[in-house]
């Protein structure tokens, strides 16, 4: 079973080939990051424009690396939401299109679900991955940690899951894009975050977490205290305005901020991944989203799970097309419905 994945939902335009879901044949991924950059977040309108001016040229390219022709694709997988209206539509448009000029069955996919799916991923000869030894068994706990969602999935089998909890307000991946906005440091926010985090002392001061539901997050409330722990590192009240903040930081005010808030919003996630596993007991934990590339979080995950953790290769945490592919790989090996190329629409606000 060789399926090619399409991935268009925020502002990378990728594609990849995946065979029997958990073989990597290629992966090709465009990011629009550098656009947004000035801006400090992704631009909707540019994002949708970059989109469409890669998108043929990324799909063909994708199939060029596999090595393979149309005729050996047996089916064609597209994220049809959660994810910007415009972005998802260049990429639900392309794939209907090519399903119905090729002839192939076509798979809707959920961005979040195939951000987890991308563990399943064991096998490949192209240059520069690390992947897991052996395939997720069930049951198993999902952590997804992106910049659009955190929540705590517990898996019983294939398409068969209990979501345990969300983030009430804002995403982890949000947050640490926030961070980066209040202290001055450069959008994606994760990775400078961690980097600045690497000079600092994690236990600099006191932050908050937040109390909800058992497994639920919450991350606006802790966001909201780095900005008034940088206000105080500044010696200004509460009306001074934020965007003069980060030229009164220091590079070591910066750091501290980084190191602790990192440390405090991983603690966050793992606390409550520690007590869905005293009382789920999954044999395998794995992460799932862009800040599944944090090695603040891996970190403290080994430290305190006493399950067997895995996780995808850094390249496949953030968007990419091969979580998708490799959705629809079991899609089309476990007999899930097909969807209509005629009629296949985006939905921006699905949820799992
Ligand atoms: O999954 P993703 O590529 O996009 C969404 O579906 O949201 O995740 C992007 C998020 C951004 O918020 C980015 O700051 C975060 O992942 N991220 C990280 C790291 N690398 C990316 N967060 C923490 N540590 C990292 N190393
Ligand atoms: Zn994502």
């Amino acid at each position: 079973m060789t399926i090619l994945g399409i991935e268009t939902s925020c502002d990378e335009t990728a594609a990849s080939v995946v065979r029997d879901g958990h073989e990597l044949l290629s992966s090709v991924v465009a990011s629009s990051m550098d656009l947004h950059a000035q801006y400090g977040g992704v631009v909707p309108e540019i994002a949708a424009r970059s989109h469409l001016e890669v998108i043929n040229p990324v799909i063909q390219q994708a199939l060029d690396e596999a090595g393979l022709s149309w005729d050996s694709v047996d089916g064609i997988a597209v994220t049809y939401g959660a994810g910007l209206g415009g972005s998802l539509l260049i990429g639900v448009l392309t794939a209907r299109t090519l399903a119905l000029v090729h002839d192939k069955p076509l798979y809707a996919c959920n961005h979040v679900e195939g951000h987890i799916y991308a563990n399943f991923l064991t096998d490949t000869s192209l240059p520069g991955y690390t992947m897991p030894s052996s395939a997720p068994e069930f049951p198993l706990l999902a952590i997804v940690v992106s910049g659009g969602h955190s929540q705590l999935v517990l898996f019983e089998d294939h398409f068969k899951y209990t979501l345990l909890g969300r983030t009430q307000d804002d995403a982890i991946g949000e947050a640490f894009d926030k961070v980066a906005k209040i202290t001055g440091l450069p959008y994606p926010g994760g990775p400078s975050v961690a980097r600045a985090a690497l000079d600092g002392n994690a236990h600099a001061f006191e932050l908050p977490k937040a109390r909800v539901g058992k497994y639920d997050f919450s991350f606006s409330g802790l966001k909201t205290a780095v900005l008034r722990q940088a206000q105080a590192l500044v010696g200004e009240d509460y009306s001074f305005p934020s965007y003069k903040l980060p030229e009164r930081l220091s590079e070591a005010n910066k750091a501290d901020i980084a190191a602790t808030f990192q440390r405090v919003a991983c603690e966050t996630i793992v606390d409550k991944a520690v007590l869905a596993c005293e009382e789920f007991a999954p044999v395998r934990v794995v992460l799932a989203g862009g800040v599944a590339a944090s090695a603040e979080l891996r970190r403290q995950l080994a430290e305190r799970l006493s399950v067997s953790l895995s996780f995808p290769d850094v390249k496949l945490c953030t968007d990419n097309g091969a979580m998708i592919a490799t959705l629809g790989c079991f899609k089309a090996t476990l007999g899930q419905p097909t969807a209509d190329p005629l009629s296949l629409d985006i939905a921006p606000n699905l949820s799992m």
